[in-house]
């Protein structure tokens, strides 16, 4: 290896703006890329065990040739990792390459407090991505003759994924999240049964794979949407009217079983600080379903009613969903009205006719 980057951080989660910065530099510097996962969480409770961390970054990393994954930081034993310490440790594992040091803008501004800075420096070139709402330190910039690349850094990915505000991250990376249960997953599961959960997950999955078989540009929004669908389901009924008779007065007179859908957009606002309507809406009528309805609120609709663990040949349909997301829900519906007529299941409510009405006329 020619020229090496050294890129350490939290990486908790590891998500696209990291990976993007990665290969801007390693084009920009014709350099091969090393992430060092620090083993120090700056989040605790919200954080993930380290194990977890180097896993996400390695499936995100897996199709890329010159990136890397570095251990050292993770397995070191000493109480504080210095930048001094990590950089020292490379030059003598790659002695005939030329190190560069990756920092972030803020890192700019206070680099000259670090350990042995200026030994630091000296040993490894230091490059930073220029961020546009920060003013660089330009004492600092000649002091320790830093380079500055092209390209964005964005830093607040990683809490948004953590919050389920956004999942910026590789599909892998995703699933690892959620069949690992961190971050938000730990949350999630707060609100409900194992059994719940792993409808939870299966609808989410589901949701997710019609979203992408759709060529959906808001396909992680029917996974967002899908993941948080039942949070509501759980609440002890007397709560759930009190929240009904305070918010949703129109569908007071529902059957109960289908108030954990308003429930559940009113928590997702409330806990979770999730606001885009797309996401709420569907959450909202995932059961009734309803009239002008969004991809993504069709989808959760579906996948809620035939994701593989509800036990039912529901191959069909999916299939159907998938190469044809408007067909495969009147597919849907026809089947919801058979399910209902067959088992006496008064499903004439407004909502649920206003959607029947209007899709299956
Ligand atoms: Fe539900
Ligand atoms: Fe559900």
């Amino acid at each position: 290896m020619k020229n090496i980057v050294l890129f350490g951080g939290a990486f908790d989660p590891i998500h696209n703006g990291h990976i993007n910065m990665a290969l801007e530099a390693s084009t920009q510097l014709d350099a091969d890329i090393f992430f060092i996962p620090a083993r120090i969480s700056i989040w605790k409770s919200q954080s993930a065990p380290i194990e977890d961390k180097l896993q996400m970054v390695e499936l995100a990393i897996k199709n890329y040739p010159k990136l890397h994954l570095s251990r050292y930081e993770a397995d070191s034993k000493e109480e504080v990792n210095y930048s001094i310490d990590t950089v020292k440790y490379f030059k003598k594992e790659y002695p005939d390459s030329n190190l560069y040091y990756l920092i972030g803008t803020d890192h700019v501004n206070s680099f000259h407090k670090w350990k042995d800075a200026k030994e630091l420096s000296k040993l490894a070139k230091i490059v930073y991505f220029k961020r546009p709402d920060m003013v660089v330190d330009i004492n600092n910039v000649k002091e320790f003759d830093m380079v500055e690349i092209n390209g964005e850094l964005k830093d607040e990915s990683s809490t948004e994924i953590r919050e389920l505000k956004s999942l910026d991250t590789p599909d892998k990376v995703i699933d690892y999240i959620i069949n690992n249960r961190l971050y938000f997953m730990k949350k999630i599961a707060s609100y409900m049964s194992e059994k719940r959960l792993v409808h939870t997950i299966s609808t989410a999955k589901l949701s997710y794979e019609i979203a992408l078989a759709n060529n959906l540009k808001d396909a992680k929004k029917a996974l967002i949407a899908a993941l948080l669908h039942d949070i509501g389901k759980e609440m002890p009924m007397t709560e759930q009217k009190e929240i009904m008779k305070k918010h949703f007065k129109e569908y007071i007179n529902y059957p109960p079983v289908i108030y954990h859908q308003f429930i559940g957009a009113y928590l997702v606002e409330k806990d979770f600080g999730i606001t885009d309507p797309i996401i709420l809406d569907a959450i909202k009528y995932h059961t009734t379903a309803n009239s002008n309805m969004s991809d993504v609120a069709i989808i959760v609709h579906c996948a809620d009613k035939i994701e593989p663990t509800r036990g039912f040949e529901s191959q069909n349909l999916i299939n159907g969903l998938k190469s044809s997301l408007i067909n495969g829900f009147v597919e849907v519906l026809k089947s919801n009205v058979e399910y209902y007529v067959r088992h006496n299941i008064d499903y004439k409510n407004d909502l649920q006719m206003a959607c029947l009405n209007q899709y299956l006329k």
